[in-house]
C-alpha cells in the first residue's frame, strides 16, 4: 500500500520535471569561454524551504567560472556570512546542449544559462534537490556588484515564467567577509 504511493508519487515527480525542464530555453549559442570569468550573484528568488527561512540574512557571493572543455565548467564559489567565507568548488557537466548542465555535488539536478550577454549579466535557472526536496532557483549573475537595469529586467521577467514569486526574492547585500581573506591566501 505504502510501496504504491511512494511509487505513485516518484512517477509523478519525474513526469512533472520534464514537462517543467523542457519549458525553460537556454540561451543560444551558449559560449562557455565567454561565460567564463568572475561573477557576482547579485539577486535571487527560489522556493526552497531552507533559502525562504535564511534568505533576509544571505549576502552576496562570488562565482568564479572556467570554461574546462567539453562545454564543462569548473565553478569556484565563494559565500560570505556573519563572521566568515565559505569557498566552494564544484564541477558543472554539460548535459545536451551547450549551456545547460548538472551539478550533481550541489545537487543541481538541472542548471540552464537562460540569458547572457557576457560582458554584463547572466540569469541562471537552477532545479534542485536538497535533503529530498526539489525546488526551483533563478540567481542573477552581474559582472559588477551593481546590477545594470538590463539585468535586472532580464531577471524579472524570466522568474514569474518559472512559477516563482516577488516575495521569494531577495537582492543580495555587499560584502567583503571574502574579498579580505581571499587576498591574504598565498
Ligand atoms: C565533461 O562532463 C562529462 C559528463 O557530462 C564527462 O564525461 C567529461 O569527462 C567532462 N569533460 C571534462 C573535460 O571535464
Amino acid at each position: 500500500m505504502r510501496m504504491k504511493s511512494l511509487l505513485r508519487g516518484r512517477v509523478l515527480v519525474l513526469l512533472w520535471v520534464s514537462t517543467a525542464w523542457a519549458e525553460v530555453l537556454v540561451q543560444p549559442e551558449f559560449d562557455a569561454k565567454k561565460f567564463s570569468g568572475l561573477w557576482y550573484v547579485v539577486a535571487m528568488v527560489s522556493d526552497c524551504k531552507v533559502y525562504l527561512d535564511r534568505k533576509d540574512h544571505l549576502l552576496m557571493s562570488t562565482s568564479a567560472v572556467t570554461a574546462t572543455g567539453e562545454g564543462n565548467l569548473s565553478v569556484h564559489m565563494e559565500f560570505p556570512w556573519a563572521d566568515g567565507c565559505n569557498r566552494m568548488d564544484a564541477e558543472y557537466l554539460k548535459v545536451g546542449s551547450e549551456g545547460h548542465f548538472r551539478a550533481p555535488a550541489l545537487g543541481y539536478l538541472d542548471v540552464r544559462v537562460v540569458d547572457t550577454d557576457y560582458s554584463s549579466f547572466a540569469v541562471v535557472y537552477i532545479y534542485k534537490e536538497l535533503e529530498g526536496a526539489l525546488s526551483t532557483m533563478v540567481q542573477l549573475y552581474s559582472r559588477t556588484q551593481e546590477a545594470s537595469p538590463q539585468a535586472l529586467t532580464a531577471f524579472q521577467d524570466f522568474y514569474p515564467t518559472v512559477g516563482l514569486a516577488k516575495d521569494m526574492k531577495v537582492v543580495l547585500p555587499k560584502s567583503d567577509a571574502c574579498s579580505s581573506a581571499g587576498k591574504e591566501a598565498p
